[in-house]
């Protein structure tokens, strides 16, 4: 018999099974053949936030959280950061490889050549309250690009699927920089291609009466926090994306419901719940009674903690260089006392540290974007322009995987036993 093999006998037949082990797993509809009586449809696994369940095999990233590390295609998150930009990051992610000098000029002014979205887009932001969270913005946005793209729909065509990657990725940073502006009440500022991507889109942002001076530190700042945040595995806004794209729907429907994952505050909203959390401690003096309140379960230590990563984030080691970079040119900001505090102290203290939480990449990227001028109900849009590539690139794993089916995950029904249907006037 191979060895890589479990046996495992059922207790309750006394029968013995043998289910194959590939790339440390077994297979869960492997399960289904072992059965108590006949008809019993078989064992399942019950696994309710896939806590221990591979749902794909992927050559993307790689993470091992007990090490804290983390690789794209194989290349350590510390020399991707150090060394690419973020287009050279997408393009690693998407193709699998680094690109050459005329593969990475190719993409590029690809790119370059979609910034542009429908001039109907601005009538469709418009129509959003003055006070709609960017968030919220974001994914109805992105959903609506499904319709201005309708030939995305042909997501077995891979030039097709080349043209709807390269326009999610050209027109995410217009579409997050009209959702700024829209917050401010500015008039809408068109992409200017002769500036690259990270420029063209802090341009769109922050230009005033078509002046904006652009700072190179802290525009290389906001790149490597794209960078850090690119991909990470299967998180609950990538699973998202799988989960909706297995559908067969169209990749702008299926980022959008991306967004929407990201959006909840135990997930990329938990840089802004880092921030509010920072405000509603006010002063570092009042550090040490935050963390009793919290150890008493009075709340969590927002940006600490981290499904996978059971050892320091290794973003968080990156993200923490660059916010002495920003400081360095903003001047430090309060917050960042109290947050240091708070990260000393959480260190040192026994609940944090059975528990193994650490900071996570939530922690510091809150109070860099505050310090370049984002307000923070927008730093989770930050975080999706991050993600994309991440995503599109899992998107399109997803699909040309021949073992990819629609996502759908079984239950254990724990309702009521059939029952008859009981009249309204004869309910209690
Ligand atoms: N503060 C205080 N206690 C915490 C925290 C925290 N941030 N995170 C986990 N714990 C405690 C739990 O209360 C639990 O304690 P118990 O065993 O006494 O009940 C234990 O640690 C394990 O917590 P789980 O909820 O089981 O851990 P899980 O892996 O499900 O959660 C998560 C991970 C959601 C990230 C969690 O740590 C959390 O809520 N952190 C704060 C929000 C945050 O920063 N999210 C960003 C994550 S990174 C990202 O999405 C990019």
């Amino acid at each position: 018999m191979s060895s890589d093999t479990l046996t495992v006998v059922d207790n309750r037949t006394g029968r013995e099974y043998t289910l194959e082990i590939v790339d440390g797993t077994i297979r869960a509809t492997d399960l289904a053949g072992i059965t108590a009586v006949e008809g019993d449809g078989g064992l399942m696994s019950y696994d309710p936030a896939y806590l221990n369940t591979a749902s794909c095999r992927s050559a993307i990233t790689y993470i091992d959280g007990d090490a804290g590390i983390l690789r794209y295609r194989g290349y350590p998150i510390e020399q991707v950061a150090e060394h690419a930009s973020f287009l050279e990051t997408a393009y690693l992610l998407l193709e699998g490889e680094l690109p050459t000098a005329s593969q990475l000029a190719t993409w590029e002014a690809d790119v370059r050549t979609h910034t542009y979205v429908h001039t109907n887009f601005a009538k469709f932001l418009d129509g959003f309250r003055y006070d709609a969270h960017p968030m919220g913005m974001l994914l109805g946005a992105v959903g609506a690009l499904s319709t201005f793209y309708p030939d995305a729909k042909q997501i077995g065509d891979r030039e097709s699927r080349y043209l709807q990657r390269v326009r999610l990725m050209a027109k995410l940073p217009t579409i997050a920089a009209w959702v700024f502006r829209h917050s401010r009440g500015l008039p809408f500022v068109y992409p200017r291609n002769d500036l690259d991507y990270i420029g063209n889109f802090v341009n769109m942002t922050f230009e005033i009466g078509g002046r904006h001076e652009p700072n190179p530190v802290l525009q290389r700042s906001l790149e490597i926090l794209l960078i850090l945040h690119a991909d990470h595995e299967q998180n609950c806004s990538t699973s998202a994306v799988r989960s909706v794209g297995s559908s067969n729907v169209d990749p702008f429907s299926a980022v959008s419901a991306g967004i929407a994952a990201l959006y909840g505050p135990l997930h990329g909203g938990a840089n802004e719940a880092v921030l509010r959390m920072l405000d509603e401690i006010g002063d570092v003096a009042h550090v040490p009674e935050f963390i009793e309140h919290v150890k008493g379960g009075g709340g969590r230590l927002m940006g600490f903690g981290h499904r996978v990563y059971k050892s320091y984030d290794p973003r968080a080691k990156l993200i923490k260089q660059v916010a002495d970079q920003v400081f360095e040119q903003t001047g430090l900001n309060p917050k960042l006392e109290i947050a240091l505090e708070l990260e000393r102290i959480a260190l040192e203290d026994e609940y944090f540290v059975s528990r193994k939480l650490y900071p996570n990449v939530d922690f510091y990227s809150g109070l860099i974007y505050q310090a370049m001028g984002y307000p923070t109900d927008y730093f989770t849009v930050l975080f999706a322009l991050g993600r994309l590539p991440g995503w599109i690139a899992q998107w399109e794993e997803m699909l040309v995987d021949p073992a990819t089916k629609i996502a759908r995950p079984r239950q254990t029904y724990v309702g009521p036993d059939v029952r008859d249907f009981v009249p309204m006037d004869q309910r209690a």
